[in-house]
């Protein structure tokens, strides 16, 4: 088996994995585990988080199927909310995934804290999840049915942006967006008006105190899998050898993670005028709604649809 970061998760990049320690919150049968495990190759570490313990997981498959000298994947049984509880340390991962999980925890905000508390200085969370286009109100939450479809429990992506910046990540970087379709009658009665849409977000930790200064970027083509071009999210995909203005948001992620020896930086001969740069980071903002994200782009997916293929995965 030979997998790429861009056939793992969508059309963007979690790229520049290489020796990365990654974790995986709510990782279900691991099936995202052990792909990842072959991007961070020998030297990297994947651990699988979740609260079931009902797979057997058999943590030699690295070493037999891509000839490590031992397993670079461990398992955990714990609550994502509780992450110090389950062993698992402070500053200790480079970057965490997530894949349709947060909406099923009852304490998003613990969630995020603990994410933060256990990534690196310059790690980031990169996750995929379903958002509402308004705060839920707790009767539909209370409907056990709903909750399970990863319908009622999810959060209104406002509050995720909050919350988000409320721990300590800087703003969240919209990757890609698709708004849900939930293809059945009874549960679209019982909801109403929300829309909901899945979306990917990548939440940076940056040391406290880094600059956010707009700046000319280049891309030097070093990392494996995206020579020619790097999506870095919705709004930047970086072409090799080409120089490209970034807002200060932008420039302190690139700088302050995985990814600063992949640039070259610099102030000077910046074309834009500063209220020009303004208005273009106003423009960026526009991008973190994944509700807009999802309608520009004109992707749907079902909500049945998705979630029963998250069953069969399991
Ligand atoms: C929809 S499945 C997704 C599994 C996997 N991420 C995937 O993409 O195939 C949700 C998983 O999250 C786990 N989970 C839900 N809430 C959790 C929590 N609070 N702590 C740990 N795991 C949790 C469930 O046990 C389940 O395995």
């Amino acid at each position: 088996m030979s997998v790429t970061a861009k056939e793992y998760l969508g059309p963007c990049d979690i790229s520049c994995l290489e020796c990365c320690r990654v974790l995986d919150l709510g990782c279900g049968s691991g099936r995202d585990c052990y792909m990842l495990s072959q991007l961070v190759g020998e030297k990297g570490h994947v651990t699988g988080i979740d609260m079931t313990e009902d797979q057997v997981r058999n943590t030699s498959t690295t070493t037999q199927r891509f000839g490590y000298k031992k397993p670079n994947v461990n398992f955990v049984q714990g609550y994502i909310e509780a992450l110090a509880e389950a062993g698992l340390e402070e500053k200790s991962y480079d970057i965490i995934i997530s894949n349709c999980v947060v909406n099923l925890s009852p304490d998003k905000a613990s969630v995020l804290r603990e994410a933060y508390r256990v990534l690196k200085d310059g790690g980031e969370l990169y996750f995929s999840d379903v958002y509402s286009d308004a705060r839920i109100p707790e009767d539909l939450k209370a409907n056990k049915v709903l909750w399970g479809e990863c319908l009622s429990g999810v959060l209104w992506w406002e509050d995720l942006i909050r919350l988000a910046e409320e721990v300590g990540f800087c703003k969240p970087r919209l990757v890609t967006a698709s708004i849900i379709t939930v293809g059945n009658k009874e549960l679209e009665k019982l909801l109403g008006n929300y829309k909901f849409v899945s979306a990917t977000y990548r939440l940076f930790k940056l040391p406290k105190g880094s600059e956010k200064k707009s700046c000319l970027v280049m891309y030097n083509g070093e990392i494996t899998g995206v020579e020619e071009s790097f999506e870095f999210d919705g709004q930047y995909t970086f072409k090799v050898d080409k120089e490209m203005e970034v807002d200060g948001d932008v420039a302190s992620i690139l700088s302050n993670s995985r990814f600063s020896g992949e640039f070259t930086f610099q102030r000077q001969g910046l074309k834009t005028p500063e209220k020009k740069r303004m208005l273009g980071q106003t423009q960026g903002n526009f991008f973190i709604n994944s509700f807009v994200f999802g309608s520009l782009y004109f992707s749907q997916i079902s909500a049945r649809s998705k979630s029963d293929t998250d069953k069969v995965a399991q």
